[in-house]
Protein backbone atom coordinates (compact mmCIF):
# COMPACT_ATOMS: atom_id res chain seq x y z
CA UNK A 1 0.00 0.00 0.00
CA UNK A 2 1.64 3.58 -0.82
CA UNK A 3 2.63 5.44 2.00
CA UNK A 4 0.75 8.49 1.22
CA UNK A 5 2.56 10.03 4.45
CA UNK A 6 6.24 9.80 3.01
CA UNK A 7 5.25 13.25 1.04
CA UNK A 8 4.55 16.19 2.15
CA UNK A 9 2.79 19.65 1.04
CA UNK A 10 4.21 22.86 2.76
CA UNK A 11 3.27 26.49 2.06
CA UNK A 12 6.28 28.48 1.30
CA UNK A 13 5.22 31.61 3.08
CA UNK A 14 4.55 31.30 6.51
CA UNK A 15 0.50 32.12 7.03
CA UNK A 16 -1.87 31.62 9.23
CA UNK A 17 -5.61 30.48 7.21
CA UNK A 18 -8.50 31.26 8.33
CA UNK A 19 -10.18 27.65 7.04
CA UNK A 20 -9.12 24.18 7.55
CA UNK A 21 -10.23 21.36 5.70
CA UNK A 22 -13.32 21.23 7.82
CA UNK A 23 -15.04 23.84 5.99
CA UNK A 24 -14.03 22.53 2.62
CA UNK A 25 -15.09 24.80 0.39
CA UNK A 26 -13.86 27.93 2.37
CA UNK A 27 -10.96 26.31 3.01
CA UNK A 28 -10.38 26.03 -0.86
CA UNK A 29 -11.76 29.08 -2.08
CA UNK A 30 -9.45 30.76 0.49
CA UNK A 31 -6.34 28.60 -0.43
CA UNK A 32 -6.94 29.86 -4.68
CA UNK A 33 -7.22 33.31 -3.88
CA UNK A 34 -4.23 34.25 -4.32
CA UNK A 35 -0.69 32.84 -6.33
CA UNK A 36 0.79 30.79 -3.50
CA UNK A 37 4.15 28.30 -3.81
CA UNK A 38 4.29 25.31 -2.21
CA UNK A 39 7.32 22.56 -1.55
CA UNK A 40 6.68 18.84 -1.80
CA UNK A 41 9.25 17.54 0.24
CA UNK A 42 9.92 13.37 0.17
CA UNK A 43 10.76 11.83 3.79
CA UNK A 44 11.50 15.24 4.93
CA UNK A 45 13.94 16.18 1.66
CA UNK A 46 13.06 18.86 -0.62
CA UNK A 47 12.08 17.73 -4.01
CA UNK A 48 10.49 20.81 -6.04
CA UNK A 49 8.78 23.49 -5.55
CA UNK A 50 5.53 25.01 -7.78
CA UNK A 51 3.78 27.84 -8.09
CA UNK A 52 0.07 27.51 -7.82
CA UNK A 53 -1.67 30.59 -9.73
CA UNK A 54 -4.72 32.35 -8.35
CA UNK A 55 -8.09 30.00 -8.83
CA UNK A 56 -5.96 26.96 -9.13
CA UNK A 57 -6.47 24.12 -7.02
CA UNK A 58 -4.01 23.88 -4.27
CA UNK A 59 -3.36 20.54 -2.86
CA UNK A 60 -2.00 21.47 0.50
CA UNK A 61 -3.72 20.07 3.42
CA UNK A 62 -5.28 17.42 0.82
CA UNK A 63 -4.70 13.78 0.89
CA UNK A 64 -5.06 12.45 -2.96
CA UNK A 65 -1.96 14.19 -4.19
CA UNK A 66 0.33 13.28 -1.57
CA UNK A 67 -0.64 9.27 -2.60
CA UNK A 68 0.43 10.05 -6.48
CA UNK A 69 3.67 11.93 -5.28
CA UNK A 70 4.28 9.00 -2.86
CA UNK A 71 3.10 6.47 -5.15
CA UNK A 72 5.36 8.04 -8.10
CA UNK A 73 8.64 8.96 -5.76
CA UNK A 74 8.44 5.32 -4.13
CA UNK A 75 8.04 4.11 -7.54
CA UNK A 76 4.91 1.85 -6.34
CA UNK A 77 3.64 3.20 -9.60
CA UNK A 78 6.45 2.96 -12.36
CA UNK A 79 6.68 6.26 -14.70
CA UNK A 80 10.97 5.68 -16.22
CA UNK A 81 10.69 5.91 -19.72
CA UNK A 82 6.96 6.21 -19.97
CA UNK A 83 4.89 9.07 -21.83
CA UNK A 84 2.36 10.56 -19.29
CA UNK A 85 -0.61 12.64 -19.51
CA UNK A 86 -1.57 14.40 -16.09
CA UNK A 87 -5.37 15.02 -16.35
CA UNK A 88 -6.82 17.66 -14.29
CA UNK A 89 -3.30 18.43 -13.21
CA UNK A 90 -3.55 21.61 -11.83
CA UNK A 91 -0.52 23.05 -10.39
CA UNK A 92 1.05 20.21 -11.87
CA UNK A 93 2.74 18.48 -9.11
CA UNK A 94 2.10 14.50 -10.10
CA UNK A 95 3.31 15.25 -13.86
CA UNK A 96 6.53 16.78 -11.94
CA UNK A 97 6.93 13.59 -10.11
CA UNK A 98 6.65 12.22 -13.14
CA UNK A 99 9.71 13.85 -14.57
CA UNK A 100 11.71 13.43 -11.19
CA UNK A 101 11.67 10.29 -12.51
CA UNK A 102 12.38 10.25 -15.62
CA UNK A 103 9.23 10.10 -18.12
CA UNK A 104 9.84 10.22 -21.71
CA UNK A 105 7.18 13.07 -21.72
CA UNK A 106 4.71 14.77 -19.39
CA UNK A 107 1.34 16.40 -20.48
CA UNK A 108 0.15 18.49 -18.30
CA UNK A 109 -3.87 18.79 -19.19
CA UNK A 110 -6.54 21.05 -17.28
CA UNK A 111 -9.48 23.09 -18.26
CA UNK A 112 -8.48 25.87 -16.13
CA UNK A 113 -7.07 28.83 -18.12
CA UNK A 114 -4.80 29.75 -15.06
CA UNK A 115 -2.46 26.58 -15.23
CA UNK A 116 -0.58 28.25 -17.79
CA UNK A 117 2.66 29.05 -15.10
CA UNK A 118 3.87 25.43 -14.89
CA UNK A 119 5.40 25.94 -18.26
CA UNK A 120 7.86 28.21 -16.34
CA UNK A 121 8.92 25.55 -13.72
CA UNK A 122 12.44 24.78 -13.65
CA UNK A 123 11.99 21.00 -13.66
CA UNK A 124 9.81 21.30 -17.36
CA UNK A 125 12.09 19.94 -20.29
CA UNK A 126 11.85 20.53 -23.91
CA UNK A 127 9.34 17.45 -24.90
CA UNK A 128 6.78 18.55 -21.86
CA UNK A 129 3.63 20.66 -22.41
CA UNK A 130 0.82 22.48 -20.61
CA UNK A 131 -2.84 22.73 -22.12
CA UNK A 132 -5.70 24.32 -21.34
CA UNK A 133 -8.09 21.74 -22.95
CA UNK A 134 -11.49 19.51 -22.01
CA UNK A 135 -9.83 16.32 -20.61
CA UNK A 136 -8.54 14.66 -23.60
CA UNK A 137 -9.91 16.83 -26.29
CA UNK A 138 -6.84 17.48 -28.57
CA UNK A 139 -4.92 13.96 -27.61
CA UNK A 140 -4.48 11.26 -30.10
CA UNK A 141 -6.06 7.96 -29.83
CA UNK A 142 -3.21 4.86 -28.43
CA UNK A 143 -0.49 7.86 -27.51
CA UNK A 144 0.05 7.89 -23.35
CA UNK A 145 1.34 4.76 -21.98
CA UNK A 146 0.22 6.27 -17.91
CA UNK A 147 -2.51 8.75 -17.39
CA UNK A 148 -2.92 10.28 -13.95
CA UNK A 149 -6.45 11.73 -13.38
CA UNK A 150 -7.14 12.95 -9.49
CA UNK A 151 -11.05 13.65 -9.71
CA UNK A 152 -12.63 16.32 -7.90
CA UNK A 153 -13.98 14.94 -4.52
CA UNK A 154 -17.10 16.31 -4.15
CA UNK A 155 -20.01 15.35 -6.17
CA UNK A 156 -22.80 18.26 -7.04
CA UNK A 157 -25.73 18.47 -9.31
CA UNK A 158 -25.61 21.78 -10.36
CA UNK A 159 -23.31 23.71 -12.49
CA UNK A 160 -20.11 24.40 -11.35
CA UNK A 161 -18.31 27.74 -12.40
CA UNK A 162 -15.41 26.41 -14.85
CA UNK A 163 -12.67 29.24 -14.30
CA UNK A 164 -12.54 29.37 -10.42
CA UNK A 165 -11.65 27.45 -7.59
CA UNK A 166 -14.70 25.41 -7.47
CA UNK A 167 -13.86 22.91 -10.97
CA UNK A 168 -10.48 21.60 -8.50
CA UNK A 169 -13.02 20.48 -5.97
CA UNK A 170 -16.71 20.06 -7.34
CA UNK A 171 -17.31 17.33 -9.88
CA UNK A 172 -20.38 16.66 -11.90
CA UNK A 173 -20.79 13.21 -12.37
CA UNK A 174 -20.70 13.48 -16.02
CA UNK A 175 -16.93 14.15 -15.88
CA UNK A 176 -16.14 10.82 -14.12
CA UNK A 177 -17.90 8.98 -17.50
CA UNK A 178 -16.65 10.85 -19.64
CA UNK A 179 -12.94 10.56 -18.61
CA UNK A 180 -13.11 7.08 -18.62
CA UNK A 181 -14.03 7.21 -22.32
CA UNK A 182 -11.63 9.32 -23.04
CA UNK A 183 -9.04 7.84 -21.31
CA UNK A 184 -9.71 4.37 -22.64
CA UNK A 185 -9.10 5.73 -25.86
CA UNK A 186 -6.02 7.77 -25.67
CA UNK A 187 -4.06 4.65 -23.69
CA UNK A 188 -2.27 2.27 -25.76
CA UNK A 189 -3.12 -0.82 -25.39
CA UNK A 190 -2.26 -2.54 -21.79
CA UNK A 191 -1.53 1.47 -21.03
CA UNK A 192 -2.55 2.44 -17.05
CA UNK A 193 -5.22 4.44 -15.69
CA UNK A 194 -4.29 5.53 -11.80
CA UNK A 195 -7.06 7.75 -10.55
CA UNK A 196 -8.47 8.75 -7.41
CA UNK A 197 -12.17 8.41 -7.06
CA UNK A 198 -14.14 9.47 -3.87
CA UNK A 199 -17.12 6.65 -3.94
CA UNK A 200 -19.95 7.79 -1.25
CA UNK A 201 -22.18 5.77 0.94
CA UNK A 202 -25.17 7.35 -0.29
CA UNK A 203 -24.54 6.93 -3.81
CA UNK A 204 -22.77 3.67 -4.07
CA UNK A 205 -24.71 2.38 -7.28
CA UNK A 206 -22.58 4.90 -8.65
CA UNK A 207 -19.89 3.29 -8.21
CA UNK A 208 -21.06 0.22 -9.62
CA UNK A 209 -21.60 2.47 -13.06
CA UNK A 210 -18.29 3.58 -12.69
CA UNK A 211 -17.00 0.06 -12.61
CA UNK A 212 -19.47 -1.06 -15.43
CA UNK A 213 -17.96 1.87 -17.78
CA UNK A 214 -14.93 0.83 -16.85
CA UNK A 215 -15.20 -2.52 -18.23
CA UNK A 216 -16.10 -1.42 -21.73
CA UNK A 217 -12.49 -0.29 -22.57
CA UNK A 218 -10.29 -1.71 -19.37
CA UNK A 219 -9.29 -5.08 -17.93
CA UNK A 220 -10.93 -5.37 -14.59
CA UNK A 221 -9.12 -8.13 -13.30
CA UNK A 222 -6.26 -5.52 -13.32
CA UNK A 223 -7.78 -3.22 -10.74
CA UNK A 224 -5.64 -2.68 -7.70
CA UNK A 225 -6.37 -0.37 -4.95
CA UNK A 226 -2.95 1.28 -4.29
CA UNK A 227 -4.15 3.43 -1.27
CA UNK A 228 -7.41 4.42 0.61
CA UNK A 229 -9.15 6.71 3.09
CA UNK A 230 -12.07 5.45 5.19
CA UNK A 231 -14.45 8.44 5.60
CA UNK A 232 -17.30 9.28 7.78
CA UNK A 233 -19.26 9.69 4.57
CA UNK A 234 -17.68 7.65 2.10
CA UNK A 235 -14.52 6.42 1.02
CA UNK A 236 -11.58 7.90 -1.22
CA UNK A 237 -9.82 5.19 -3.00
CA UNK A 238 -6.92 5.94 -5.75
CA UNK A 239 -7.09 2.53 -7.96
CA UNK A 240 -5.10 1.45 -11.06
CA UNK A 241 -6.25 -0.56 -14.00
CA UNK A 242 -4.61 -1.58 -17.41
CA UNK A 243 -6.23 -1.31 -20.82
CA UNK A 244 -6.82 -3.88 -22.62
CA UNK A 245 -4.82 -5.15 -24.72
CA UNK A 246 -7.10 -6.00 -27.96
C1 LIG B 1 -8.63 17.74 -7.35
S1 LIG B 1 -7.95 18.82 -8.54
C2 LIG B 1 -6.35 18.09 -8.78
C3 LIG B 1 -5.30 19.06 -9.25
C4 LIG B 1 -3.87 18.50 -9.28
N1 LIG B 1 -3.76 17.35 -10.15
C5 LIG B 1 -3.40 18.14 -7.90
O1 LIG B 1 -3.27 16.95 -7.59
O2 LIG B 1 -3.13 19.07 -7.13
C6 LIG B 1 -8.84 18.38 -10.02
C7 LIG B 1 -8.41 19.14 -11.26
O3 LIG B 1 -9.25 18.73 -12.35
C8 LIG B 1 -9.46 19.85 -13.17
N2 LIG B 1 -10.65 19.62 -14.02
C9 LIG B 1 -11.96 19.61 -13.65
N3 LIG B 1 -12.75 19.40 -14.71
C10 LIG B 1 -11.93 19.25 -15.79
C11 LIG B 1 -12.14 19.01 -17.18
N4 LIG B 1 -13.37 18.88 -17.67
N5 LIG B 1 -11.07 18.91 -17.99
C12 LIG B 1 -9.81 19.05 -17.50
N6 LIG B 1 -9.54 19.29 -16.19
C13 LIG B 1 -10.58 19.39 -15.35
C14 LIG B 1 -9.62 21.00 -12.20
O4 LIG B 1 -9.43 22.25 -12.81
C15 LIG B 1 -8.54 20.65 -11.18
O5 LIG B 1 -7.33 21.26 -11.49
Amino acid sequence: MIKQEDVKIVLKQDETLKYDRQNYLEFHQELSSKDREIAILLRDEPIFDVLVPQGVFNPYGGIAAQAFMSGILNEDVLVKGKKVLDLGCGCGVIGLCCIVKDSSQVVFSDLHPNVLPLQNNALMREQDRVKVQDLCAGEAENSYDLVFMPFPSRSIDRPIDPSSYEMGILRNDDLVFRAIAQVGKVLVPSGEFVFFYRVFNDRFPLYLEVMSTLAEDFDLSSLKLLWYVREKTGHSLLLSVKKQEK
